[in-house]
C-alpha cells in the first residue's frame, strides 16, 4: 500500500502558517509577563487563579500519557473531547462537497455529525449482524475521494469489540486514513492499536479521558498517529484548546493509574453480575457481548420497557430505531446500587 499524507492533506492547509501565541513565541517560565495581555492583578473568581493562559501543547500531561501509553509525546493529540479529534480530522482531510469518508453503523454518531456540519458525504457500510467488519464491501465502497475510515473498537452501541485481523486488513488496503476509535478500550481484553502505529502511517487512534478515567466532564480526549499527522492537528486547532484546570486534573488522574485500573475492574466485574442477572429474565432476547462500560440488551416491548424506566427515574439510551439494533436498549453499567434499580424497574415492568 502506497501512503502519502501530502496528497491526502487539504492542499490550502500544507502551507497554513499557524497563529503564534505568546506562549509558543517565549517558552521561559520566570519573569515578568507582560506578553499576552493577561490579568497581571489575578482572577475575579473566589479560590484560584487562572489568568495566565494554558500550555498550548500540554507539554506535561503529554509527558505522563507517553510513559502509560508507550507513544512518543509528539505523536500525542489532545483535544476538547474526543469530538474535537474526530472533527480535525474532516477539516484537514476532506474538502468539502468533493470528498467523503466511510462508517460502519451502527456505531457512534459524532463522525457522521461532524462530516455533515463539514458539508462531507458519508458512506455507510453496515456491520454484519455479529457487529463485526465487511471488509470486502467496505474495500469496495472506497472510491477516489474517500479520505477517512472510522472504526469503533469497542464499538457504540453494540458494545463489542471488532476483530483485530480486520482492521489490519484495513489499514493495508485503504490508502486514507483509518482512524480506530478506542474511546472504550480500556474495558476490552483486546490490546491497543498504538501498538501498530510504527507501522502503519495511516493509522490514527483515539481515546478519550471520559469512561475509564471518570473524567467526561472535563473534555479531554487523546488522538495518537504519526508525528507528522499530530504536527498538522496541532497547526489546525484552537491555540488554547485545553483549559489549564483540566491540564492539571488530567495530569492528576495519570498519577493516579492504581485507582483507574481499580475502577475498570469494578466496572467489568459489575458488567458480568447484569450480564448474569438480564440472561435469567426471560423477556430479555439478548444480551450482546461488551467489552466496554455498557450493554446492549434487546427486550420484549422495549419500547414500553425504555418508556417506564424513564417514568421510574432509570435512564437508559433506546437504539430500536438504530439499524441492527432492533428491540434494544442501551445501558450503561452503573454502581452496584444502581444496577440493582435497575434490574429491579425492568423486572417490575413485565410483573
Ligand atoms: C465511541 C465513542 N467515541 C468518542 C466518544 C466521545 O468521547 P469524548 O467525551 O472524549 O468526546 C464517545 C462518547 O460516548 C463514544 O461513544
Amino acid at each position: 500500500m502506497s501512503f502519502d499524507l501530502k496528497q491526502l492533506i487539504r492542499p490550502h492547509l500544507l502551507n497554513l502558517k499557524p497563529y503564534s501565541s505568546a506562549r509558543d513565541e517565549y517558552k521561559g517560565t520566570k519573569g515578568v509577563f507582560l506578553d499576552a495581555n493577561e490579568n497581571s492583578y489575578g482572577s475575579v473568581t473566589t479560590e484560584g487563579n487562572y489568568s495566565r493562559y494554558p500550555d498550548p501543547l500540554q507539554h506535561q500531561v503529554k509527558e505522563e500519557l507517553s510513559k502509560i501509553k508507550g507513544s512518543p509525546a509528539a505523536q500525542i493529540f489532545l483535544g476538547n473531547g474526543s469530538d474535537e479529534p474526530i472533527d480535525l480530522l474532516f477539516r484537514i482531510f476532506c474538502e468539502p462537497l468533493k470528498d467523503n469518508f466511510i462508517q460502519t453503523p451502527p456505531t457512534y454518531g459524532m463522525y457522521q455529525v461532524c462530516a455533515d456540519i463539514n458539508n462531507v458525504q458519508t458512506i455507510n457500510v453496515n456491520l454484519s449482524p455479529d457487529f463485526q467488519l465487511r471488509t470486502a464491501e467496505i474495500l469496495a465502497a472506497v472510491t477516489p475521494h474517500t479520505k477517512l475510515l472510522f472504526v469503533c473498537s469497542p464499538n457504540n452501541p453494540s458494545g463489542n469489540s471488532l476483530k483485530e485481523e480486520d482492521m489490519i486488513l484495513l489499514l493495508e488496503s485503504f490508502k486514507g486514513l483509518v482512524v480506530v476509535d478506542e474511546a472504550y478500550i480500556d474495558f476490552s481484553a483486546q490490546e491497543s492499536f498504538i501498538k501498530y502505529l510504527p507501522k502503519y502511517p495511516n493509522l490514527v487512534v483515539l481515546q478519550t479521558f471520559s469512561k475509564a478515567w471518570g473524567l467526561a466532564n472535563l473534555r479531554c480526549g487523546m488522538a495518537f498517529a504519526s508525528s507528522e499527522i499530530i504536527a498538522i492537528m496541532n497547526k489546525v486547532k484552537y491555540p488554547y484548546n485545553i483549559n489549564g484546570l483540566t491540564q492539571a486534573l488530567a495530569l492528576d488522574a495519570l498519577r493516579n493509574i492504581a485507582k483507574k485500573n481499580d475502577y475498570v475492574a469494578r466496572i467489568i466485574a459489575q458488567r458480568k453480575v447484569l450480564e448474569t442477572d438480564l440472561a435469567r429474565l426471560p423477556f430479555v432476547k439478548r444480551i450482546h457481548p461488551s467489552d466496554a462500560n455498557f450493554i446492549l440488551v434487546a427486550f420484549e416491548n422495549a419500547n414500553e420497557l425504555f418508556a417506564y424506566l424513564i417514568d421510574h427515574e432509570v435512564i437508559t439510551r433506546s437504539r430500536t430505531k438504530v439499524i441492527l439494533c432492533d428491540d434494544c436498549i442501551r445501558v450503561t453499567v452503573g454502581t452496584e446500587a444502581e444496577n440493582e434499580v435497575f434490574l429491579n424497574t425492568v423486572k417490575s415492568f413485565y410483573n
